[in-house]
């Protein structure tokens, strides 16, 4: 089966953070964030809760695609969480746009775009009238241990959203998931028990083996990169444009040469959003679209990976028309 993608809408929140303003309260230098990440910027919600830049971002995508919230039929929502733990985020979305149709979260971290879009497939195989929104959304300021520089710096808040119906876009799809609560763990609070009080809980913050997170994405990148255009019948130099999960310059950068590719074929839009987590790599979809630079016809490879461990990388023909 095959989906197209029929509209992409994305959302910033208002305020910026730069490398500097981090320095304020953590020991910590511009330069060290820039040479270690390739990160100066980052959007945090402040003023925005996360619903308010998933709704904007889903607009956005409805918009673009041309249809009506009622003419959905499922919102999938990848997300490590919303204002609440339930309703859901996808629940409260489809709330404010006055949609009617099953709505639910998925979590997968930073490759839960790419999951979303595979559970999309399986739906659309069951009944090709379906129209579908996707809308990847974290805002990892809720999650951030502020006092921790090893992970404060790397990470941003934004939203990315693509609605999908029957089409021919999607070329090739691989997921994969390795159980590691040790590279990457997020603790949920555990409450207020008595019998809980006193023993010693983990904070409820982001803790991060970076170095193994690093090797694990770098061959997680190459190894999903030659799989998907292997199964889509193509060569790693057929692709147009590569849209990685902006996680760190450096990850891409020894991807591409391990795989020996130009670093023109990746685009990059780590330096000014950090890593947004699951809407990282639609909001650079949305760039793309927004930019006019998707052709029809043109070969764009997706690829992600995150807490999980999990990965995911697709390959889509572009169809629609700027
Ligand atoms: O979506 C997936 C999420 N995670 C990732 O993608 C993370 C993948 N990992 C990474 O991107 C990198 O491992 C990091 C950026 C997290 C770290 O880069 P690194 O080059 O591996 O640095 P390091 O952890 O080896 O730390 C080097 C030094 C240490 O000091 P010592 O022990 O050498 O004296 C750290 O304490 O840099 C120190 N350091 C910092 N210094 C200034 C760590 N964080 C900072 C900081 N500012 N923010």
């Amino acid at each position: 089966m095959s989906f197209s993608l029929i509209g992409t809408g994305s959302a910033l929140p208002k305020t910026i953070q730069t490398n500097s303003d981090l320095t304020a309260f953590l020991d910590t230098s511009h330069d060290w964030i820039l040479s270690r990440t390739g990160i100066e910027s980052r959007h945090i919600c402040i003023e925005e809760s996360i619903l308010d830049i998933a709704l904007t971002a889903s607009i956005n995508a409805l918009e673009n695609a041309g249809i009506e919230p009622k003419d959905l039929d499922l919102i999938i929502c990848p997300t490590l969480g919303g204002d609440t733990v339930t309703p859901s985020l996808a629940c409260l979305v489809q709330e404010k746009l006055e949609a009617t149709c099953p709505s639910f979260d998925i979590s997968a971290a930073c490759t839960g775009f790419i999951y979303g879009l595979d559970l999309a497939d399986a739906y659309l195989s069951r009944d090709r009238n379906m129209k579908i929104l996707i809308i990847a959304v974290d805002a990892m300021s809720k999650f951030i241990d502020w006092k921790d520089r090893s992970t404060a710096v790397l990470f941003g808040d934004g939203a990315g959203a693509a609605v999908v119906t029957a089409g021919t876009d999607l070329q090739s799809i691989h997921l994969t998931a390795v159980g590691n609560q040790h590279a990457l763990c997020i603790p949920w609070p555990k409450g207020n028990h008595p019998g809980l009080i006193e023993k010693d809980l983990p904070l409820p913050y982001l803790n991060m083996d970076g170095a193994e997170v690093y090797r694990f994405a770098v061959a997680a990148i190459c190894n999903d990169l030659r799989r998907v255009t292997r199964d889509a019948g193509i060569a790693l130099e057929d692709l147009d444009f590569i849209i990685p999960h902006q996680a760190n310059l450096r990850i891409i950068e020894s991807a591409a040469k391990r795989l020996k590719l130009p670093m023109n074929k990746f685009v990059l839009r780590v330096k000014n959003q950090g890593n947004t987590s699951a809407a990282s790599v639609p909001l650079v979809l949305d760039d793309l679209n927004r930019q006019g630079q998707l052709k029809p016809g043109m070969l764009i490879a997706l690829t992600a990976f995150g807490g999980g461990l999990t990965t995911g990388a697709c390959v889509l023909k572009w169809s629609k028309q700027a």
